[in-house]
């Protein structure tokens, strides 16, 4: 069965290995999660929570499967630590996943890697390589392993307000929560490539090879999250647009200086990492016949950019940050939407944030970030 599946991938793109001789001699692979991007910001989050799931189902006796990372970068110990192996090298690369592929067979995707969204604008052709090419090869992978398992693998697509396109201040302030249907007319390739990401993980899951006489129903079980920007008190993010709000904050705890390259009345919703973590293991878990839709949005509060740092200040009162608008990274936050209407998450799959912007900062942040920088 597995030779059948291998035998579609080794076309020209896919190269013909050792590793695929190896499968088709049979040769039995484990069970896996596969975590790409797993370096990065979320990854970490999420290995830790599939490291503690993958923990708790071993001491009830279960077999669980084995959690394989993939990342452009050798993880950092402790990313390493949570994982059963990793690999080093990009998502574009078929010949990467292939050797992946000859040990492990994959049930469940995480598919984290991409560039974000300013980083993008500097090479949107890159962007779209990495962001829409490494979608597809992630698809396609999954879509054929689903039949050496004969079940939907399971993926997760981790996308983003930056989905959304709203024309000028004028039209973000008259939309108020947007919901997930409208504005996707997205102004950055970032924004591009996920509408483009979530299309495809829906075409995957309903209409792949809509005409070949071996295809297969519904190969793939694809949900996604549009992330609104998040902030987590372990890292500071680097590429993004939504960056400002984790950037103040990192900034003023470590007693430095600040120029935020938003207006003081810049808006978009936020939430905190463990929230973000907590809402994909929530919509992994969820019921398929729960979820009436693909994506949904999430939010957990959604401050200006002035809102904001009134909370840093409150925590940090020498925060020293001024505001240095960016202009062309303001019209980026300017097409994102001030809040995100989040009804259809909380309906199917029970999302519902932990904090408020104060909470957040009180309970999480602050804390976490305190003994991060002074050790206390
Ligand atoms: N937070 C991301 C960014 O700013 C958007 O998903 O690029």
């Amino acid at each position: 069965m597995y030779h059948v599946a291998m035998a579609a991938m080794d076309d020209e793109s896919m190269g013909t290995t050792a590793s695929t001789a190896t499968r088709q001699q049979g040769a039995s692979r484990n069970g896996a999660i596969l975590v790409t991007g797993a370096g990065g910001e979320m990854g970490h989050g999420l290995l830790q929570a599939l490291a503690e799931d993958k923990a708790a189902r071993e001491a009830r006796g279960e077999s669980s499967p084995a959690i394989v990372a993939i990342d452009l970068r050798d993880l950092p110990a402790d990313h390493r630590k949570l994982c059963d192996e990793s690999f080093t090298g990009d998502v574009c690369d078929a010949r990467l996943l292939e050797r992946m592929l000859s040990s492990f067979e994959v049930g469940e995707i995480y598919h984290l890697a991409a560039l974000l969204s300013t980083r993008s604008e500097f090479v949107p052709e890159t962007a779209h390589s990495v962001n829409v090419g490494g979608t597809l090869n992630l698809l396609r992978l999954a879509a054929e392993e689903s039949r050496t398992h004969g079940s939907a693998v399971r993926f997760f697509f981790p996308s983003s307000i930056a989905a959304y396109g709203l024309r000028d201040l004028e039209s973000k302030r008259a939309a108020g929560a947007v919901a997930e249907d409208s504005f996707l007319h997205p102004h950055t390739m970032y924004g591009c490539n996920k509408v483009s990401g979530e299309n495809l993980g829906h075409y995957y899951e309903n209409h792949y090879r809509k005409l070949a006489s071996d295809r297969i129903e519904r190969p793939i079980d694809f949900r996604s999250i549009r992330f609104p920007g998040i902030i987590s008190a372990d890292t500071v993010p680097s590429g993004g647009t939504s960056d400002y709000g984790p950037e103040m904050l990192h900034a003023a705890a470590r007693g430095e200086a600040y120029a935020c390259f938003v207006r003081p009345d810049a808006r978009i919703p936020f939430m905190t990492m463990p929230e973000a973590v907590e809402a994909i293991r929530r919509i992994m878990s969820a019921p398929k016949d729960r979820l009436s839709r693909n994506v949904y949005n999430v939010q957990s509060f959604n401050p200006s950019a002035e809102e904001f740092l009134a909370e840093v200040r409150k925590h940090f009162p020498q925060a020293d940050t001024g505001f240095v608008p960016d202009e062309a990274r303001q019209a980026i936050v300017d097409s994102w939407p001030e809040a995100c209407d989040d009804a259809a998450a909380a309906r199917d799959w029970g999302w519902r944030p932990e904090y408020d912007l104060q909470s957040a900062f009180s309970e999480y942040l602050v804390p976490r970030i305190r003994e991060r920088y002074e050790g206390s």
